[in-house]
């Protein structure tokens, strides 16, 4: 049961008036697996070290642990392994002074990544390209529960920052560039995760990442400087943080780089001033990795370790990811004791910790929340799963219908995306990287399994084991000319944070060779894309007679996939992002005037919300209930969608917004509104949406959102309408 607001400030109260100096800051240490673990690899079903994890929690209080264990090969552990260890570490805290209970996090980015058979989603990007907030919504209460099934306590997810440098090797991890689908996606997802009450056994807290601009590097590399001003900051990257908190969010992980010179963890304005002072959170903020030491041994801002402490704590961190030793907790202590970090401030700290722990339930928590059995990857949840990468899939291009393919065409299936379910996964899974084929589950399907599963024809495959094995290109042709038609599987290996990073969106030339030489031949080609970017494949869509976009679609991918080649699905994602039709060509959808005017031009090669369906959709009929509103009046619009083709098929109706003059220049058109909507051949829907207020603001010239008098466009497929928002 849910504690009262009250009755957990009172408890807190309580608790921390009883506390030493050292349980404080302890409260606000947070260490790595290894610390605690034993240093041999054979460590049977629990890896813990005893001797160490006494030290953690008697000697040093620690509040929280993270990560898998890092023997072997920091990788995904049996769910019984994982219950012990959290067992063992609950049932040692419950022993210590206080008895405060640790709260365990992990990294379940797209489901329980560090659990052995957990069931894993699409990734973020893929999620967003379902524009199903109820299936988000899903996805957040099965990685709850299997989070909670693993007995772990805390989930270092979502991305709630946006996703518009196509560089960026994390950008797979944000719900795309649009900031209305990411607060829709990103929204649900935490509801479904923490429902109404977080204490219960089959909920779990989770963590909104990086606050904030992490995800918009100037240059595109991971952990590097973004320069992003005070109105696009408001604009752009802080409302995703915003609908995180008034969805539950309790925690919030701090961005690891800077924005215009200052690092994320040295930020006051950021993270007290705007994430307290206007945004209301009430939760705590937890660094990312080793970032508090970062500020003096990379970033520069402190001069010494003990000043980068300080420099943090007083700019609002609460709990540090240390992540490998004792450093935080022992300077902290030092410049508490001399006062120069106030006491009040730690208090502060520590009672935000305390009230999570309560508001979760921890202290009254004796063993895992959840028996395994009927809560860990059952079929149910397999199904959410498949459902999930059904709609995430796009199709870019369909020339000549020539996809659906017919089942008993011959088809040479070959590019390194082909045969592995590590592309289709991406970074998060299983291990960091991702990349360890080797670990992934036997009975999930490849694209190529897929296909031999479905298909009555010849299915031949040509390709490597691994993505960067080298290909046949010879054989591949050779063998192409012997088939009706090939499936060309390209894209990327899995990379998770700078590991990823590249100088480039260009393909891998071998890709593209392999691609050329195939086109040579003039058999019909569909080709399909994996990755967690955008990479350019402009000239090889343009030769190519279908083009499917799959991201990272997860362990159904494969399937899914087959599921759309072959027409038992009928395909309904669409693009979260604008697909760059170069390397250059970073617009997003909602730009301004400037990004489209004279020379320029918004000319990607799919732009955001392109995907294409078996069947045919007409949205027509587009009315508004009012055409003159007054300020702070919402408004309602009107607009009808029918299935004009042969099969049954889901569109998603996409209403846009634009504000014709205005202070600050406004996007072209800007994503306030959508609804995804089934739809039988010949039949109608008319679909309602409320526009509120904040749909017409925008961040004003004294930095304070507003709305503008004067007149705004909506508009929906090809349809405008016009309102006018008198003055008061
Ligand atoms: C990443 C975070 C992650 C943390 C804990 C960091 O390197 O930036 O996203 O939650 O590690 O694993």
């Amino acid at each position: 049961m849910a504690m009262k607001d009250g009755d957990i400030d009172e408890r807190v109260r309580a608790l921390l008036a009883r506390m030493t100096l050292e349980e404080k800051i302890g409260q606000m240490t947070q260490i790595d697996f290894s610390v605690i673990a034993l240093d041999n690899v054979q460590h049977g079903d629990n890896p813990i070290d005893r001797r160490k994890l006494d030290d953690a929690i008697f000697n040093h209080h620690i509040g929280s642990i993270l990560n898998t264990p890092s023997t072997p090969n920091n990788r995904a552990q049996p769910v019984a392994t994982w219950r012990k260890i959290t067992q063992d570490i609950r049932e040692t805290a419950a022993r210590s002074r206080l008895g405060i209970p640790v709260i365990y996090g992990i990294d379940a980015i797209h489901g329980a990544t560090y659990t052995e058979g957990a069931v894993l989603f699409p990734q973020a990007i893929s999620m967003a390209a379902t524009f199903n907030p109820e299936l988000s919504y899903q996805t957040g209460v099965i990685t709850a529960r299997e989070v909670k099934a693993s007995g772990l306590d805390w989930n270092f997810s979502p991305v709630m920052d946006i996703g518009r440098q196509p560089l960026w090797p994390r950008l797979w991890e944000t719900y795309g560039e649009d900031v209305h689908l990411a607060d829709a996606m990103g929204g649900a997802y935490i509801r479904g995760h923490q429902g109404d009450d977080m204490a219960a056994p089959d909920k779990a807290p989770t963590c909104l990442k990086h606050y904030v601009g992490y995800s918009y590097p100037l240059n595109g590399k991971d952990r590097t400087p973004a320069w992003i001003g005070e109105r696009a900051l408001r604009d752009y990257f802080l409302p995703g943080f915003q609908s995180g908190i008034l969805a539950g969010a309790p925690t919030v992980m701090v961005n690891s780089a800077e924005v215009d010179g200052i690092p994320g963890h040295a930020n006051h304005q950021y993270l007290t001033t705007i994430l307290r002072g206007e945004m209301g959170f009430k939760g705590f903020t937890v660094s990312d990795w080793q970032d508090v030491i970062r500020l003096y041994t990379r970033d520069k801002l402190a001069s010494s370790p003990r000043e980068a402490v300080k420099i943090a704590v007083m700019a609002g961190i609460d709990m540090s990811m240390v992540p490998f030793d004792y450093s935080f907790y022992e300077l902290l202590l030092d410049l508490a004791k001399t006062g120069e970090v106030p006491v009040s401030r730690i208090d502060e700290a520590v009672s935000r910790i305390l009230r999570v722990k309560y508001q979760t339930g921890l202290f009254d928590r004796h063993e895992a929340a959840l028996p395994v059995e009927g809560h860990f990857a059952t079929a149910g949840a397999a199904a959410v799963n498949r459902q999930a990468a059904r709609e995430a899939i796009i199709l870019a291009k369909n020339d000549h219908q020539m996809l659906p393919l017919r089942k008993d065409a011959s088809i040479l299936v070959t590019g390194p995306g082909a045969n592995l379910l590590s592309v289709m996964n991406g970074g998060w899974t299983i291990t960091w990287q991702g990349d360890d084929e080797a670990l992934y589950p036997k009975d999930k399907l490849t694209l190529l399994a897929a296909i031999r599963g479905k298909a009555q024809g010849r299915v031949t495959h040509v390709g490597g084991q691994r993505f960067t094995d080298e290909i046949d290109i010879e054989r591949a042709v050779n063998e192409a000319r012997h088939h009706d038609l090939v499936v060309l599987a390209l894209g990327e290996p899995p990379y998770t944070e700078t590991v990823g990073n590249i100088d480039t969106l260009a393909l891998a030339p071998v890709q593209v060779q392999l691609a050329k030489a195939i086109f040579a031949i003039g058999k019909p080609v569909v080709l399909v894309m994996f990755g967690g970017r955008p990479r350019i494949i402009t000239d090889l869509a343009e030769r190519a007679d279908a083009v499917v976009l799959g991201f990272l679609p997860g362990m159904e991918g494969g399937a899914a996939m087959a599921d759309i080649l072959f027409g038992d699905v009928n395909p309904s994602g669409k693009l979260p992002i604008s697909y760059p039709r170069a390397e250059g060509d970073i617009t997003p959808y909602d730009h301004k005037p400037q990004a489209a005017f004279e020379a320029n031009q918004y000319r990607p090669l799919y732009p955001f919300g392109h995907g294409l369906s078996y069947t045919r959709f007409e949205t027509q009929g587009l009315t508004l209930d009012k055409s003159r509103i007054h300020l702070g009046e919402s408004l309602t619009v009107n607009v009808k969608v029918k299935n004009i083709g042969e099969r049954v098929g889901k569109e998603t109706v996409l209403v846009y917004l634009n504000d014709a003059v205005a202070s600050v220049t406004r996007p072209v058109r800007q994503l306030q509104a959508f609804e995804k909507v089934e739809l039988k051949p010949d039949e109608q829907k008319t679909l309602h949406f409320t526009l509120k207020p904040e749909a017409m603001s925008f961040i004003g010239l004294d930095m304070k959102r507003i709305v503008e008098p004067g007149e705004f466009s909506v508009m929906v497929g090809n349809e405008t309408a016009t309102f006018t928002v008198l003055p008061d």
